[in-house]
């Protein structure tokens, strides 16, 4: 038995490099997990991987920006697996943009996935969570994939850390509008992380001609980490696992660094 033992996990982006890695994890654990993603058949592909490894999974498509489907995500998580004890808003996208060639429809396509996306996901989810404390299951947990790009702006990711700013301050107002029911809202801020959004980010930075070989930002950036690499996805698996255990049952409205190091707050 581990402390993460049947309960149930719906994970936002779970097909991604840190959702996967996350999802992987804590299925080990021991939970069921709800893989929810843009694709359906991509989120069956994880699942069935869970499965076949002895683990509970199920598959759903969602578009996190569109509350219906994010409503449908988790009622296919609580109809599977009895409940929901913990949503991770970790669905999130990555555009490298200089300051002044960030348009209108670039904002609203990276602030509608990373911050509307998150907002809806944690409406959502207190709604379940008080449907459940009225069936005597009080409680839940929302945890938040921020970034260190939610504590410092940098350039050309303005409107993307604007959006991960964002993060960070529906975190702290859910932790303080929910916290009498129980209901806990933390996020955690990775660094540099080696995953498909990094590749988007570093062909950004050559195709606005801001570096010139391949990695060049990616390196860049990993190299201010005090503890001397960039991360890969695993390295977020343990405060992921931290949030949603009980052993963080006294902590909301934090932003956890994880990050090698890089931003001290
Ligand atoms: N990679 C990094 O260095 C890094 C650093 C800090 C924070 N983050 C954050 O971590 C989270 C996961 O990123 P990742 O690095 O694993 O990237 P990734 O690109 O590997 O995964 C992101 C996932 O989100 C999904 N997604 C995108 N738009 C969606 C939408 N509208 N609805 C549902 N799902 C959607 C994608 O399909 C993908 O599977 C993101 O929120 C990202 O901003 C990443």
């Amino acid at each position: 038995m581990s402390k993460l033992t049947d309960k149930s996990i719906v994970i936002t982006g779970a097909t991604g490099g840190i959702g996967a890695a996350i999802a992987r994890a804590l299925a080990a654990d021991g939970a069921a997990i709800t893989v929810a993603d843009l694709s359906q058949a991509t989120a069956d592909t994880l699942a069935g991987e869970i499965a076949t490894a002895g683990g509970k999974a199920i598959g759903v498509a969602v578009d996190v920006r569109e509350r219906a489907q994010v409503r449908a995500m988790l009622d296919k998580a609580a109809e599977a697996f009895g409940r929901v004890d913990v949503l991770f808003n970790n669905a999130g996208i990555a555009q490298t943009r200089p300051f002044l060639d960030i348009t209108e429809e670039d904002w609203r396509l990276v602030t509608d996935v990373n911050a509307l996306g998150v907002l809806l996901g944690m409406q959502e989810a207190v709604k379940t969570f008080r449907q459940q404390a009225e069936a005597g299951h009080p409680g839940g947990k929302i945890i938040n994939t921020a970034s260190i790009a939610a504590k410092q702006g940098y350039e050309p990711l303005a409107h993307y850390c604007a959006s991960k700013f964002a993060v960070v301050a529906m975190t702290q107002a859910a932790a303080r509008a929910f916290g009498k029911e129980g209901i806990t809202a933390n996020c955690f801020c990775p660094g540099v992380v080696a995953t498909p959004m990094w590749d988007v980010i570093d062909k950004g930075f050559r195709d606005n001609k801001l570096t010139t070989k391949e990695n060049e930002a990616f390196d860049t950036f990993a190299a201010t980490a005090v503890l001397g690499r960039a991360s890969q996805p695993d390295d977020l698996v343990g405060v992921a696992r931290y949030l949603a255990s009980s052993d963080s049952d006294f902590m909301t409205g934090q932003s956890l660094m994880v990050d090698g190091g890089m931003v001290f707050i």
